[in-house]
């Protein structure tokens, strides 16, 4: 696994602090089949969400340098928490030296622009882990582009180890879920439209959707960060052209590789083997 730095070509990347970024990846390829993929979790270091500011950057920033050391040009960090606390730096101040030509892009932007087609009521609720919820990421962004739209976050800091233990299918996992539908729905009870604002969620959308009433407009982001991606490829020509188009994709972990083929083959519905990495001696 050389030093492919200076490569012309390389897959485009997608990092999660562990297996949520899969539900983003797996509808990035489904929309751009034709495109090589390096996926990294840095599930030794999971769950990123309860984290400060300076280590979720820390941890994000030595993942986007091992991904320039693969040869990739393009980063999809499909990781509310690593978009919210670590994604402007990086893009301010580490690219700029690293390489002014690279690019990393986050999934929060994506996601609040399609809100505003669902909702009536103007109310907004976003389910995040608790570094997104504070850092009002969602809110902030949401303002920009909808000033009228009332938001309300609600952190959920049990549901990201019930996703990566496996645990979000069996009962234990109603009881946490039902706790923080309670909770956002009487801090607002006038929200129809719903964010699921960390990638791991989708994986608990079956519960969700069994505790809300019916009428909440549930958005999962796999499919707006996919849609955004293309839209960016079209219009970025000269970025497109160092994203190779193989269609190969490889699966990268910091922690077992055994345990992580194993649990994301049940996310991707389909057999994978992942490779490990160490990262935190990068930076
Ligand atoms: N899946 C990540 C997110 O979208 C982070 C989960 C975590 O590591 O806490 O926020």
């Amino acid at each position: 696994m050389g030093n492919n730095f200076n490569r012309k070509e390389g897959a485009i990347g997608v990092f999660d602090s562990g297996y949520g970024g899969l539900t983003i990846l797996s509808e990035i390829r489904s929309l751009m089949p034709h495109y090589d993929y390096i996926y990294l979790g840095d599930n030794a270091r999971a769950p990123y969400g309860n984290r400060s500011f300076e280590i979720v950057y820390r941890f994000t920033l030595q993942a986007v340098e091992w991904f320039f050391s693969q040869g990739c040009h393009l980063i999809i960090l499909a990781c509310n928490t690593a978009s919210a606390k670590a994604l402007r730096s990086i893009q301010e101040n580490d690219l700029p030296l690293l390489d002014p030509q690279r690019r990393v892009l986050g999934i929060i932007r994506p996601t609040v622009e399609s809100i505003n087609d669902f909702t009536k009521t103007g109310h907004i609720g976003v389910f995040g882990t608790e570094g997104t919820i504070q850092s009002q990421s969602y809110e902030l962004e949401i303002k920009k582009l909808h000033p009228h739209l009332f938001v309300t976050g609600e952190a959920c800091p049990m549901w990201v180890p019930l996703v990566e233990n496996n645990e979000h299918n069996n009962p234990g996992a109603d009881y946490f879920v039902k706790q923080h539908i309670d909770r956002l729905l009487k801090k607002d009870p006038h929200i129809d439209t719903l964010i699921l604002g960390c990638t791991h969620y989708p994986l608990l959308i079956k519960k969700i959707k069994q505790y809300l009433p019916e009428y909440i407009h549930v958005i999962a982001q796999g499919k707006y960060v996919a849609k955004s991606l293309k839209n960016y490829l079209e219009r970025h020509p000269e970025m497109n052209e160092k994203c190779r188009k193989n269609g190969t994709i490889r699966f990268f972990t910091t922690e077992s590789p055994e345990k992580f083929s194993q649990q994301a083959s049940l996310f991707l519905n389909k057999k994978i083997k992942a490779q490990n990495i160490n990262i935190d001696t990068l930076c």
